[in-house]
């Protein structure tokens, strides 16, 4: 371990119920959050997530293994230790939380006001820095009832960095938002923890932000998994999947998900009309029920969503000629689906094109 990690979790179980209802939730679970690090912990319902974030957060007491958080020792600390360590950490809660009584502005003062004494033009200040960080500057004055889902969130966002926190945790933060809106907050999150340098654990069961994280933490009953066994148990269902229906399909289904999304995500970012066209492609070519191509699709975001390597994952060639036009065809559908073609798309069609021996697209060097 880092002793410099804002986050260090080392061999932590921890149990819920006494006597014969006694249950243990997490097993053995170590890891650590580097400063400037943003990690996605995903995992089933009930596998842990909520446990684990809020013995990090110190609103639940160590039982086992050891907990340390900003150089606190979480482990033996008393309720009162608990409650100094709570103050150091920003939380975002998957309700935002705000009061609507209050404004904006008082909103986010009130996180501000629980930690000790500052003048208060300091306070101001800040309160403003901070509402225009999350782009809601102009909304300071209003009461929450009067904003969307989205923009109450980034209040909530606000509410929590206002301290500037050196370790931001965020149970669900998008749950209740629309796909895109849920996006930019976590994105919003992710630009803040790396612009203060803070350790970020961000909860979230959409695999659609998976690309943001640093690194991906995958909790299944209690235990942290390789998110790469998570994704082959995945590959192995729907082979299973494939095998019913036609079994020399799967690769072919495996390369035309898995380029579309490259060329969707060529710009860091799938939006909604891109998904739109991927998931009606995958029907025609596969004629799957929209469960099994959500599962496809699920897949090849796991595969594109792993950072550290910076090639994507080769495609698998397509079989006859025919379906590699289609294949290309279709790039160029997702390519187009928000009415702009990008450089980066393009690009990232070539490149696919070059894997699969299709050469370049005619006339693409000479644009
Ligand atoms: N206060 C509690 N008392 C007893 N059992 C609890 C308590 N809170 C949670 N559990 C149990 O602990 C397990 C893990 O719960 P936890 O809330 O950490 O899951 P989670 O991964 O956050 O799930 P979700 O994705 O649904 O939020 C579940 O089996 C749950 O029923
Ligand atoms: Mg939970």
């Amino acid at each position: 371990m880092d002793s410099a990690s804002p986050i260090q979790v080392e061999n932590v179980s921890f149990f819920f119920g006494k006597g014969e209802l006694r249950k243990q939730i997490l097993f053995d679970v170590t890891t650590e959050v580097a400063a400037g690090e943003i990690v996605i912990l995903t995992g089933p319902s009930g596998s842990g997530k909520t446990t684990l974030l809020t013995l990090i957060g110190a609103l639940r007491a160590c039982q086992q293994g050891s907990v340390k958080v900003i150089n606190n020792d979480l482990s033996n600390a008393s309720a009162s230790e608990l409650v100094k360590v709570r103050r150091k950490i920003g939380y975002i809660f998957q309700q935002d939380n705000l009061l609507n009584s209050l404004t904006v502005a008082e909103n986010v003062q009130m996180a501000l006001g629980l930690r000790g004494r500052r003048s208060s033009k300091d306070w101001i200040e800040r309160i403003e820095t901070v509402l225009d960080q999350v782009g809601m500057s102009e909304h300071m004055h209003k009461k929450p009832e009067q904003l969307s889902g989205g923009q109450k969130q980034r209040i909530g966002v606000a509410r929590a960095l206002v301290h500037r926190p050196r370790v931001i945790l965020a149970d669900e933060p998008t749950a209740s938002l629309d796909k895109h809106s849920g996006r930019d907050v976590v994105q919003l999150i992710q630009r803040l923890a790396k612009e203060e340098g803070a350790a970020a654990v961000v909860v979230t069961h959409d695999n659609r932000i998976l690309d943001i994280a640093d690194r991906i933490l995958h909790l299944e009953d209690g235990r942290i998994r390789k998110l790469m066994d998570a994704v082959g148990d995945d590959a192995g269902r729907l082979l299973n999947l494939m095998a019913r229906f036609d079994p020399n399909s799967y690769s072919e289904l495996a390369a035309f998900a898995l380029a579309l999304t490259r060329v969707a995500a060529a710009d860091r970012r799938i939006i909604a009309e891109e998904d739109t066209v991927i998931r009606q492609i995958l029907h025609d070519v596969s004629r799957l029920s929209e469960g099994e191509t959500e599962l496809v699709v699920q897949l090849s975001r796991s595969m594109l969503g792993i950072r550290g390597s910076e090639e994507a994952p080769t495609a698998a060639r397509p079989g006859s000629d025919a379906r590699r036009q289609q294949l290309l065809d279709a790039l160029h559908a997702v390519a187009s689906a928000d009415g702009t073609v990008i450089p980066e798309e393009l690009a990232e069609i070539d490149r696919i094109a070059a894997e699969l021996g299709l050469g370049p697209r005619p006339g693409s060097r000479a644009q």
